[in-house]
């Protein structure tokens, strides 16, 4: 490593976080590749500026997605990195690995990549960083022959993705862990052959805290929630204020509906007034849980902001039975032919809603509207409904 000079990079290294710098160069020491990743890097902090350039098409035999093209705009200086490709990896439903598959797939890249990579990325996969388009298909085969695929790039159904759910975690309405290996499944053709105007993501959260961040960060968010009350143990509520908790500071106030009482050592939940914050939930998670009555809303339109500004995600469905997901396809299906119909080249399903109008769009997906069909809580009094018209 004597002839690699970064000490600007090197800078990186002196903080209190573990750095990747140092990461890349242990793996500079086995690929070449790697350190002429350092090396434009350290020119990159020299000259200010980034040597990316977004590459052409590259990608795999039958596949339209799942590469993303990277070059070096200085190929002879640099050219162990002349090609730096991305590969994405359909991640397992959760984001649960055995040891042996996380062997299996460390060796199939240092096999054929750089040996870096990502875990995860935002859309969810397993990404592979690095490596040169003679590589690709190599890649894949050994991918494949190993029963992994590929996840979605370019216009097409990102790779589901979803919190750990049942798995690991009590607060799951629902098994997102079963509906994202469902729709990966499913949507095989939406997944590999982009036919979409734009990228479309979908991610399951199993309750309202929203580890996926499905609210903001997927065109298509199924967040659990439940309908009955919030089960109570008054027993183990009893416990929290024996052991002098603040109650009132830590929850009571701190409901965004003022609908939690303390009564001695009781608690008393006014369920009507819930808005499913999971305030109280998260606060005290031995005393509460969700209730019994459980599904998922369905929210449509989030994005983050590259053209237009950022979107959260709207109410299409405010509860869905998640028993089966028949009713969720067939909504999904609706939603894709309406965009399908009506959206423009490089416009994602929140900036078409905005343009057509989310009244035009409910309709044209046949769904009644509905009051909870909200973007954000209401602040406007002014709204009016037809049949208020109507009783004029
Ligand atoms: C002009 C240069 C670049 C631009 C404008 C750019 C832009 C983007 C954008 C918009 C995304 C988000 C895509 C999405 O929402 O799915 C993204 C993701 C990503 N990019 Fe870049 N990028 C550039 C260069 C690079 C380079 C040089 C690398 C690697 C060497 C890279 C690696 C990645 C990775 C790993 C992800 C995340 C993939 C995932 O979450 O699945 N990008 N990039
Ligand atoms: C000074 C240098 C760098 C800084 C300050 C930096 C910072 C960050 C931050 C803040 C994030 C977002 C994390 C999150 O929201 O979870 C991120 C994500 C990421 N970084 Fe870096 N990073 C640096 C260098 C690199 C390098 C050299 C690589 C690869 C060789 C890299 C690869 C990635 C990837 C793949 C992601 C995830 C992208 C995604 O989730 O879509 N980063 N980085
Ligand atoms: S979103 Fe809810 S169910 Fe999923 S891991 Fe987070 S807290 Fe648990
Ligand atoms: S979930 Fe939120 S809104 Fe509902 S009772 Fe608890 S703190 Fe209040």
């Amino acid at each position: 490593m004597s002839d690699l000079k970064t000490p600007l990079l090197d800078e990186l290294e002196k903080g209190a976080w573990p750095s990747f710098v140092k990461d890349l160069k242990t793996m500079a020491d086995k690929k070449p590749m790697v350190k002429d990743l350092l090396r434009q890097l350290e020119k990159s902090y020299t000259d200010k500026r980034g040597y990316w350039k977004h590459g052409g098409l590259v990608g795999v035999m039958g596949y339209g997605g799942g590469v993303i093209g990277r070059y070096s705009a200085l190929p002879d200086e640099f050219p162990g990195v002349s090609h730096f490709h991305t590969v994405r990896v359909n991640q397992p439903s959760g984001w649960f690995y055995t040891a042996d598959a996380l062997n299996e797939l460390l060796d199939i890249w240092d096999e054929h990549g750089s040996g870096l990579l990502n875990m995860h990325g935002s859309t969810g996969d397993l990404v592979f960083l690095g490596t040169v388009t003679d590589e690709l298909e190599p890649t894949f085969r050994a991918l494949t022959a190993k029963d992994w695929d590929l996840g979605g790039s370019g216009s097409d159904l990102r790779t589901p993705s979803c919190c750990v759910g049942p798995a690991r975690c009590q607060n799951a309405c629902y098994d997102t862990l079963a509906l994202t290996y469902d729709l990966t499944h499913k949507y095989q053709d939406e997944l590999h052959r982009p036919m979409f105007n734009y990228k479309f993501k979908i991610k399951m959260s199993g309750c309202p805290n929203d580890c996926t961040a499905a609210i903001a960060r997927s065109d298509l968010g199924i967040i659990g929630i439940w309908k009955d009350d919030i089960q109570v143990d008054q027993a183990a509520f009893a416990e929290y204020v024996d052991s002098g908790m603040d109650i009132q500071g830590a929850v009571v106030d701190k409901c965004p509906t003022k609908c939690i009482s303390v009564e001695g050592k009781e608690i008393k939940i006014d369920n009507s007034d819930c808005v499913k914050c999971m305030h109280c939930i998260n606060t005290l998670p031995k005393a509460l849980k969700v209730g019994k009555e459980r599904g998922a809303a369905i929210v449509l339109g989030a994005k983050a902001p590259i053209v237009e500004g950022a979107l959260f995600g709207s109410v299409m469905v405010p509860f869905m039975k998640m028993d089966d997901f028949e009713e969720l396809h067939d909504l999904i299906e609706r939603i894709w032919e309406f965009w399908d119909e009506h959206g423009k080249n490089r416009e994602r399903i929140g900036e078409c809603v905005e343009r057509v109008g989310l009244a035009n769009f409910i309709e044209g997906i046949g769904l009644e509207p509905i009051p909870q069909m909200i973007k954000e809580p209401r602040d406007n009094p002014y709204i009016f409904y037809e049949e208020y018209y109507e009783e004029e």
